[in-house]
């Protein structure tokens, strides 16, 4: 049974681009002899190994660039991490594994420069321990160093999987009795071998909240506002034709309401239109509160969260931050996609996509909560299980399964109802 996840450092927590950092400091036509004289060089490695010190290296390049550069080479060297970051995907993985309970370390060929940015990378605060080249004066995949590894934190290599972006290191790993994944950018990948080690749940990563509807009613405040528009402009509008509002962007609601009208509006007419019932809509909203939130949504949020399930929030609103923020949920999700980054709302799938994507989750283990049609249909297409909730959806087919009420989905709920 895998206890420990170890990872490497470059292009795997953090994205490794040596070209960039150098650009910062230097002129276009320096890029490529910089380059190859600081990142490419022996000194470079002999510093991840702690042979040499950093002065020393730099006596080195010095030497081997004109003087003209030598300022350069000292920014570089300084401040190469400056716009270093970690990747967000791998954020959310390390997250995810640390509330599994898994024992999470970083072995990695660095040098002591480490010390200056590793407060950059937000994962590593997840982390148990850490082993670093340079403390050791060994390199990666020189077996000693994984062996100063399993030492030091009692490790049994049975029980440790070893993610690193050089075949190489893995191999190593693998010798020494570890698993390990050769990780080329491909997080979901990653994600599949881990779930088939049964260090993740296949079917149940991460959920996907819808938002109006779901987790904030605001249901009558979109109607209230469309009714108002629909008042104006002398369109018939009811709470029946509103069902088919749910789910569905703005400029989309509109064209639904205008088939109603015989007269016909140029683009300009239907954008002031849909600014109108927005601005009327907005003044709803200014009354939002954490009383608008559904009994039980907070509730299932906090309950995922503390159980390594990644939450994120897919809305074909435009106004999703702005419900979030009032309603205080944000800190809760891991994510927002919305109606402000898509081309095709739902029932397209492609704002769940998006969440996934940005979550690093394959979809077939996202789950979504949906109160819409046109919701459950985008996650189906989506290849997601669905789950209905409210009284809009008692009667569709198309879903996974249903709750009248989102307070009776609990952690337990979703294991349960696993069938796609
Ligand atoms: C969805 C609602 O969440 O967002 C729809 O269910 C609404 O009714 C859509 O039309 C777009 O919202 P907004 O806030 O961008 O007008
Ligand atoms: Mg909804």
């Amino acid at each position: 049974m895998i206890q420990n996840i170890i990872f490497d450092m470059g292009n795997v927590l953090i994205s490794y681009e040596p070209k960039k950092y150098i650009e910062q400091f230097a002129d276009k036509q320096d890029i490529d002899i910089l380059y190859e004289t600081i990142f490419q060089s022996i000194e470079w490695i002999q510093l991840d190994r702690g042979s040499i010190e950093e002065k020393e290296a730099k006596c080195i390049f010095y030497d081997k660039l004109p003087e003209r550069l030598h300022m350069t080479v000292d920014d570089i060297l300084n401040n190469w991490h400056e716009n270093l970051h970690g990747k967000n995907e791998m954020f959310y993985l390390v997250k995810q594994l640390k509330s599994k309970g898994f024992n999470l370390y970083l072995l990695s060929n660095t040098s002591k420069r480490f010390y200056h940015y590793c407060k950059k990378i937000p994962a590593l605060s997840y982390f148990d321990g850490m082993i670093i080249s340079a403390d050791e004066l060994l390199l990666k995949p020189d077996l000693d160093i994984y062996r100063r590894l399993l030492d030091k934190y009692r490790l049994v290599p049975e029980e440790c999987f070893f993610i690193d972006d050089y075949m190489l290191n893995v191999e190593a790993a693998i010798f020494l009795g570890m698993d390990g994944f050769v990780y080329k950018n491909n997080i979901k990948s990653l994600r599949r071998r881990l779930s088939r080690k049964g260090v993740l749940d296949k079917d149940l990563q991460a959920v996907i909240f819808d938002l109006d509807g779901i987790l904030v009613s605001t249901d009558e405040m979109h109607y209230k506002a469309w009714n108002q528009l629909a008042e104006e402009i002398d369109i018939p509008f009811d709470s029946e034709k509103y069902r088919e509002f749910r789910g569905v962007s703005r400029m989309k609601c509109l064209e639904l309401l205008l088939d109603e009208s015989k007269e016909n509006y140029s683009d300009a007419e239907k954008a002031a239109m849909a600014k109108r019932k927005n601005d009327l809509y907005l003044k709803y909203l200014q009354s939002l509160s954490e009383e608008n939130i559904y009994e039980g949504a907070r509730e299932l949020l906090e309950e995922l969260q503390a159980n390594g399930i990644l939450t994120a929030v897919a809305s074909s609103s435009k106004n999703a931050y702005a419900i979030l923020e009032k309603t205080a949920l944000l800190p809760l999700v891991d994510i927002v996609a919305d109606g402000n980054e898509i081309a095709q709302s739902k029932p397209d799938p492609e704002v769940f996509k998006l969440a996934a994507d940005k979550l690093g989750v394959p979809y077939e283990s996202c789950v979504v909560i949906e109160d819409a049609k046109a919701g459950i249909q985008a996650a189906k297409s989506g290849n997601m299980r669905a789950i209905g909730v409210g009284q809009a959806l008692k009667d569709c087919t198309e879903m996974d399964s249903y709750f009248p009420q989102i307070k009776q989905i609990t952690l337990e709920t979703l294991k349960r109802n696993k069938v796609h």
